[in-house]
């Protein structure tokens, strides 16, 4: 038995992109299902323990590193597919359209697209390891970026994920040294899959907006 469920690694094209070379995406998806089955093998050990209705005291120091481990786990396989789905092969757009919904809503929040890009990009250059977030808020629809340490660690708990960018040196460290990591979000933002971003967004985005 397990309690938040069995789950499977997702597939995705994304082979040829710009400057995120195809190496670099075998070795990410590797880790990724790494996640998958840590996810799963934890929520049934986790199960275990749980199965008789009662954590005993002797059985504490196990269960609660197994269960701060699923956070860490878990988070890994679900940021990591929100990554691959925000990426296109093919050649993305680069920036979206002006007029396009993100734009509009990078505007609303931030005054211009331009003060969003610098602020998340700022965000993904900060030293340590884990992934820069462009959340929206689901109660008024403004966007605002974020620095998750590790996985699990400054997830803003109800905010919806719109953009998300692994800053994991195994992200990009094929391709870049590891002080070249402008260069791997320079590469990031010409394979954004803004359309998948876009669908992530709250559609009445705009009438809450105006009245935030
Ligand atoms: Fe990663």
């Amino acid at each position: 038995m397990s309690f938040i469920g069995s789950y499977k690694p997702k597939q995705f094209n994304l082979s040829g992109l710009k400057g995120i070379s195809d190496q670099t995406l075998e070795m990410h998806f590797k880790l990724y299902e790494g996640y998958v089955k840590e996810s799963n093998k934890l929520s049934e050990k986790i199960s275990e323990f749980i199965k008789d209705g009662n954590v005993d005291q002797d059985e504490m120091p196990a269960y609660s590193e197994l269960s701060r481990r699923l956070g860490f786990e878990f988070n890994g396989m679900v940021l990591h597919e929100y990554y691959f789905e925000n990426l296109t092969s093919g050649g993305g757009t680069g920036d979206p359209n002006r007029n396009s919904p993100f734009a509009k809503a990078a505007e609303s929040s931030f005054r211009s697209y331009e003060i969003w890009k610098a602020d998340f990009v700022g965000i993904g250059k900060m030293r340590g390891v884990g992934w820069a977030i462009c959340y929206e808020n689901p109660a008024n629809g403004r966007l605002s970026n974020h620095w998750i340490t590790l996985h699990e660690t400054g997830n803003v708990a109800g905010f919806n994920p719109i953009l998300v960018m692994d800053v994991w040196e195994h992200a990009f460290l094929l391709d870049y040294k590891p002080a070249e990591r402008p260069k791997y979000i320079e590469a990031f933002f010409s394979n954004i899959d803004w359309a998948t971003v876009e669908k992530r967004l709250r559609t009445d985005t705009g009438v809450k907006l105006a009245r935030a």
